[in-house]
């Protein structure tokens, strides 16, 4: 039986924290190859080039991925509507964001834990708030729900609190544009 990683997390199993050059993660495998080739080849080279900043979710007993996420910044076009639903009653279109431009976890702790990914999407909020507290201001989560390999990351989304957003629609629909608003 999946053991619930909201009550792992807490503990000292796991540690989160930003890709070097040292983290051990070559034996990363989630359902998705791009993923894996883009947490082995390119993440790194990402980060020096402040392109995405990565974070890995590592088991500290065997020193393993068990997944990464990389966050970017972004900034959203809402609607008139979707500005009244968050009461965001300004003249402009643009509302900043930080984005979830990357985020796996490994197949085999998936079928060991159920709410990885959650714990992840729950942590990427914390450096949303502290960068809104101290330095710059990001009022969503955004996400492009990849939908090309698995049309159940929306589920996955909107279990957790994303919604779907009008203007920045995909016409090819192998994503789907969404945010969450991370101040209500
Ligand atoms: C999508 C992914 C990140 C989800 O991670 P996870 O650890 O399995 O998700 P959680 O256990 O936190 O799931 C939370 C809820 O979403 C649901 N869910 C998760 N993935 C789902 C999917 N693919 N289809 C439908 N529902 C899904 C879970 O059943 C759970 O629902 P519940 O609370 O009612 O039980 C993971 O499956 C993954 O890495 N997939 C491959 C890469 C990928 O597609 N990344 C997303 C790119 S946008």
């Amino acid at each position: 039986m999946r053991k619930n990683f909201a009550e792992i997390g807490r503990s000292n199993e796991f540690k989160l924290e930003a890709l070097t050059s040292q983290n051990p993660h070559s034996s990363f495998n989630c359902a998705v190859t791009e993923y894996n080739d883009y947490l082995l080849n390119d993440a790194l080279r990402s980060q020096n080039d402040h392109i995405a900043l990565t974070w890995l979710l590592t088991e500290r007993s065997s020193g393993k991925a068990a997944a990464y996420m990389s966050l970017i910044m972004d900034a959203i076009k809402l609607s008139f509507t979707e500005k009244e639903l968050h009461k965001l009653d300004y003249p402009f279109k643009t509302i900043p964001a930080m984005k979830i431009a990357k985020l796996a976890v490994d197949s085999g702790f998936s079928e060991k834990y159920k709410g990885i990914g959650t714990f992840m999407l729950d942590s990427a909020e914390r450096p949303a708030w502290a960068c809104n507290a101290t330095y710059c201001a990001a009022r969503f989560l955004t996400v492009d729900a990849d939908i090309e390999h698995d049309e159940g990351v929306l589920a996955f989304y909107r279990k957790n609190g994303f919604v779907q957003n009008a203007e920045l629609f995909n016409k090819k629909r192998k994503t789907i544009s969404m945010r969450k608003d991370i101040w209500v």
